[in-house]
């Protein structure tokens, strides 16, 4: 296998996702905030994993609770922005603040889908932690409170990431230069 050309080094992942950390931290563990009332933090699966379990480990002076969405989207195909849920959240997000945990923000799709969502359901706050933001390939506004790194326009790899199920455990960011065929993704 030939692995994709660094991007992102572990080290550089490992700083930011420390800094986003304190960060959070330091905007909802304001007083001492109560066990029933934890930070809801809501990750898409598969490939926000990696990023969701470094950042969690990292935040202990917070009550939190732990969910995931998993989604399907069609890339380059007829019906952009159609994103279907395969697997809803388990956990009642009604008055809750509610931290979703995304590893790439692309056209924003996914993410207008599951934003809207939960305000639907009633969630007190919704706010959005994203490692990469490829700002330039952007289809409909989301805003991003917390974001890793800006990226161009480029098929990344890597710490979660995966081109066709493949390439989601290297521990760095990288580069995948193969052609990327049009596809049913999951997220
Ligand atoms: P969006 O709905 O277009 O914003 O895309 C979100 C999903 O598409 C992400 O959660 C990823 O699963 C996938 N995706 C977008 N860009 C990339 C990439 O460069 N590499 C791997 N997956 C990507």
């Amino acid at each position: 296998m030939k692995l994709p050309k660094p991007l992102i080094s572990s080290e550089d992942l490992a700083r930011r996702v420390g800094e986003l950390a304190i960060e959070i931290e330091n905007d909802y563990a304001t007083g001492d905030r109560a066990d029933d009332d934890p930070l809801v933090c809501i990750g898409v699966l598969t490939g926000s994993v990696f990023f969701l379990v470094d950042l969690l480990e990292q935040i202990e002076r917070l009550p939190t609770r732990i969910d995931f969405f998993q989604t399907s989207s069609y890339r380059g195909g007829t019906s952009p922005g159609e994103v279907r849920i395969l697997k809803d959240v388990g956990t009642s997000v009604r008055g809750r603040d509610v931290l979703l945990v995304e590893d790439i923000v692309d056209t924003g799709y996914t993410l207008r889908t599951i934003l809207d969502l939960l305000r639907f359901r009633g969630a007190r706050s919704v706010r959005l932690c994203a490692l990469l933001d490829k700002s330039s390939a952007r289809q409909v506004e989301v805003p991003i409170a917390y974001k890793g790194f800006e990226i161009d326009d480029l098929f990344v790899v890597g710490y979660g990431l995966d081109y066709n199920g493949l390439y989601r455990n290297l521990d760095y960011i990288g580069v995948y230069d193969g052609e990327v065929e049009e596809s049913e993704d999951r997220a």
